[in-house]
């Protein structure tokens, strides 16, 4: 990761330089320079490019002259079409074409201070590699990019991009706890790396297998049952609201399976590597509660993650074994990859009757009926609570952490009617997403609850301005932006 600096508005004499050029507009400030001192290079290689600083579109130009290896021209759009977002993703883009030289500058020096802080954040979010284990990769395939420096007004910027630091950083433990390989990252370790947490102020408390038997967590552990890998979960607090009279704190859940074999009710073989990041809700809420606790926000927040191993054994639960939640509602498993929900059950029932929270958000791989249904580009968001799903949804579009509101209802809660049970864990194929957030509702006792079904956006294949592909933190951002918004006084 290189290093972020902010500086003077002043020329490089090397290495790359990025420039963020709005539509429609004539070259000013350090363009005009980078213009003056190529000898009129930068307008050549522009329109020769046929270069409309339309939003995303982005042209290299090498060795310009004036002792800079590249010149990087960033297009915004339109200035008054300008937002955080969007200077994220040109931050983003910039960042990726300076990583070939060890120094690198973006001019910044056209924004306000608090935009220019968004550049830096994409610069940032875009930089993540996850390489703790190559051994063997040459220096010359790596990334050269050592310092970014963020050409503007450099106090004030900086000071803005504290905060952004901050969820960065959040994004960041995200990416790195869901790239872990399973082997490494079982409960107990991830157990662990919440417990880091304490180092920026925030609670943690860890339940063992003990504790978790005492309470009854029974869903969860019948779930956990089949592996060695022993569960564990984890209570996150951060209290920043100050003030004497404590409010009810906000709540956000997260799955944990470290790993879904399928259990007993086994997955084909064909991509089940994949069920590494089965754990990204989990992981998302981690992050999420560094980040809030790393820019000291003003709100109180609960973190609470379910971590388990879902595997086949000589002690996996059985389809059709009947578990008793720590509700004290039954549930006819009759199929043991639908796990998520179990886990679940528990942390919310134990959630709403601990800390009585204004809220609950959960977040979850949930199901692959979700990916059918939305694709990669929108996580499912399931809520009992209308103005609750509303702040979600613009949280999301404000955030690129989109989110497409999916319908509960009566019909199709009748679909998890058990013949032996309260419930049973799947309903049929036909709306598997849904039927599955219907499992969680009865798990709610009426508060209001958002689940956020991020089966087919943890993870992406391909990358984007400010996610490089792999782990992308989705929710952290989100939730972060959903806090800051509406619940910090
Ligand atoms: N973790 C999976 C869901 C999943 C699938 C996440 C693909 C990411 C990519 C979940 O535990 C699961 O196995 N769900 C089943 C539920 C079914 C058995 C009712 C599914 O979606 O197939
Ligand atoms: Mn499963
Ligand atoms: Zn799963």
């Amino acid at each position: 990761m290189p290093e972020i600096v902010f500086a003077k508005p002043a020329l490089p004499k090397s290495g790359g330089l990025a420039l963020l050029l709005a539509a429609d507009e004539p070259l000013a400030g350090l363009a005009a320079g980078v213009e003056e001192a190529t000898g009129g290079a930068l307008g050549r290689g522009l329109a020769a490019a046929r270069f409309k600083a339309k939003k995303g579109e982005t042209v290299t130009i090498l060795a310009p002259g004036a002792g800079l290896a590249r010149v990087v021209a960033v297009g915004l759009g339109k200035r008054d079409a300008l937002t955080p977002l969007v200077l994220e993703e040109a931050g983003g883009h910039a960042l990726g074409a300076l990583l070939g030289d060890e120094k690198g500058a973006i001019a910044a020096d056209g924004l306000a201070p608090n935009l220019a802080a968004h550049v830096a954040l994409g610069a940032s979010l875009r930089a993540y590699r996850f390489d703790r284990y190559r051994t063997t990769e040459k220096d010359e395939d790596k990334p050269r990019l050592a310092t970014l420096c963020v050409l503007g007004e450099a106090v004030k910027t900086r000071n803005a991009f504290a905060p952004l630091k901050a969820i960065a950083d959040g994004v960041t433990l995200t990416r790195d706890l869901v790239s872990e390989p399973p082997n490494v990252l079982n409960p107990a370790e991830m157990a662990e790396r919440c417990r880091k947490l304490i180092d920026l102020g925030v609670k943690v408390e860890i339940l063992g297998p003990r504790e978790l038997r005492k309470l009854g967590f029974g869903a969860l552990l019948g779930v956990a049952q089949g592996s060695a890998n022993e569960p564990r979960v984890v209570v996150m607090q951060w209290q920043g609201a100050g003030g004497a009279k404590s409010r009810a704190p906000l709540a956000f859940i997260g799955k944990g399976v470290t790993f879904d074999t399928g259990g007993i009710s086994i997955k084909p073989a064909a991509g089940m590597e994949d069920m590494k990041w089965d754990m990204a809700g989990a992981g998302a809420v981690v992050g999420l509660m560094a980040a809030l606790a790393g820019r000291r926000a003003k709100v109180d927040a609960v973190g609470i993650v379910g971590l388990v191993e879902n595997m086949p054994s000589g002690t996996a639960q059985r389809p059709g074994d009947v578990v008793k939640s720590y509700s004290g509602q039954t549930v006819e498993v009759l199929n043991t990859d639908a796990e998520g929900r179990l886990v679940l059950a528990d942390l919310l029932w134990y959630c709403q009757e601990k800390f009585n929270p204004a809220f609950m958000v959960d977040l979850a791989t949930l199901t692959g009926a979700i990916i059918v249904s939305l694709g990669h580009e929108h996580a499912g968001l399931f809520s009992n609570n209308e103005e609750l799903a509303a702040r979600l949804r613009e949280a999301g579009e404000a955030t690129g952490e989109s989110l497409w509101r999916m319908p509960l209802g009566e019909a199709y809660d009748k679909q998890i009617k058990s013949d032996i049970a309260d419930m049973k864990n799947i309903g049929g194929r036909a709306g598997g997403a849904i039927t599955a957030a219907q499992f969680l509702q009865r798990f709610v006792n009426g508060k209001p609850w958002a689940h956020l079904d991020i089966a087919g956006t943890a993870w992406a294949d391909k990358g984007k301005p400010t996610t490089p592909k792999g782990a992308t933190a989705f929710g952290v951002r989100l939730l972060d932006h959903l806090v800051a918004t509406h619940h910090e006084s």
